[in-house]
C-alpha cells in the first residue's frame, strides 16, 4: 500500500506517530495476558496432583478411534453443540497429540476434549500465529468436579504446545456457562472479545484466548 492511501486511514496523531517510528502498539492495541499466567508446564503438573487428590483410580489418556462413540454420546448428552461422525473422526485423524479422554475406575469414558490447530491472526501478537482451537470438552455429570476438566484442559495444551508448535489457544464458550468460564480463567484465558449471537440459539459467546506456553 503506498503513503497516499495510507493516509486515508483515519488514525490519531499518537497513533501516526506510532506507526511511523514502528511502535505497532500504539496503532493497533493487543490485549495483555493476565500478570502470572500459569505455564503450560505448571498446569500439567498441578493437574496431575489435584486428579491424584479428587480423582482417584480416574486416568487421562489419548482418544483410540473405538472411543468416539462414547465421546459423541457425551457430547450430546452435555452440550447443544452437536457435530456430524465425520468431524469426531477428521479432528482425531489430524490432532491426536490434542484429543483425550477421561475414563473412569470402572474403565469408562466420561469425559472428552477435542481441538484444531489453525494459522490466525495472533490475539496478543502483531503476526499469523499458530493457534490451539479448543472445539469441544465436556465431563458427565456425576464426575465433575474431581479436576477432570481442568486436567483434560492440561494434557490438551500439552500436546498443542510440544506436538503441534501452537504460540496461542482460544475458544468460544457461552457468555451464561460460568462454570466453564471459571475453569478458563483458572487456566490463564482472558476474554479478548465477545462473538455476538455467536451460537444458533442467539446467545452470545465469549472468545477467550491466552499465549502459550
Ligand atoms: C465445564 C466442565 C468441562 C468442567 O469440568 P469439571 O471436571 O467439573 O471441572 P474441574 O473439576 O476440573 O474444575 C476446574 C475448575 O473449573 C471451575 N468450575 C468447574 N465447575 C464449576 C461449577 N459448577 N461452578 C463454578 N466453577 C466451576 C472451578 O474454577 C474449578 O476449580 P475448583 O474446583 O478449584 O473450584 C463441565 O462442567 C462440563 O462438562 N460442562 C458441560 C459442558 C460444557 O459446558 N463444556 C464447555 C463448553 S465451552
Amino acid at each position: 500500500m503506498c503513503f497516499n492511501s495510507l493516509q486515508h486511514i483515519c488514525l490519531s496523531q499518537k497513533q501516526w506517530k506510532g506507526l511511523l517510528h514502528g511502535d505497532s502498539d500504539l496503532v493497533f492495541k493487543k490485549p495483555k495476558p493476565p500478570p502470572n499466567l500459569p505455564s503450560v508446564e505448571e498446569i500439567y503438573r498441578v493437574a496431575n496432583i489435584v486428579l491424584k487428590e479428587k480423582a482417584p483410580g480416574y486416568r487421562i489418556r489419548r482418544a483410540r478411534e473405538e472411543d468416539l462413540g462414547r465421546v459423541m454420546e457425551i457430547n450430546r448428552l452435555s452440550l447443544p453443540e452437536n457435530y456430524p461422525p465425520y468431524f469426531f473422526h477428521d479432528l482425531w485423524e489430524r490432532y491426536k497429540d490434542a484429543f483425550y479422554v477421561a475414563e473412569s475406575p470402572e474403565g469408562e469414558v466420561v469425559g472428552y476434549i477435542m481441538c484444531r490447530v489453525e494459522r490466525k491472526p495472533g490475539f496478543f501478537r502483531h503476526f499469523m500465529v499458530k493457534s490451539g482451537h479448543i472445539v469441544s470438552i465436556a465431563v458427565m455429570e456425576g464426575h465433575r468436579r474431581r479436576g477432570l476438566g481442568y486436567g483434560l484442559m492440561a494434557y490438551a495444551l500439552k500436546g498443542l504446545y510440544e506436538s503441534y508448535g501452537c504460540e496461542e489457544t482460544y475458544l468460544e464458550v457461552r457468555v451464561t456457562n460460568k462454570p466453564a468460564i471459571n475453569l478458563y480463567e483458572k487456566l490463564g484465558y482472558i476474554v479478548v472479545k465477545i462473538a455476538y449471537r455467536y451460537y444458533l440459539d442467539g446467545e452470545d459467546a465469549y472468545v477467550m484466548a491466552r499465549p502459550l506456553p
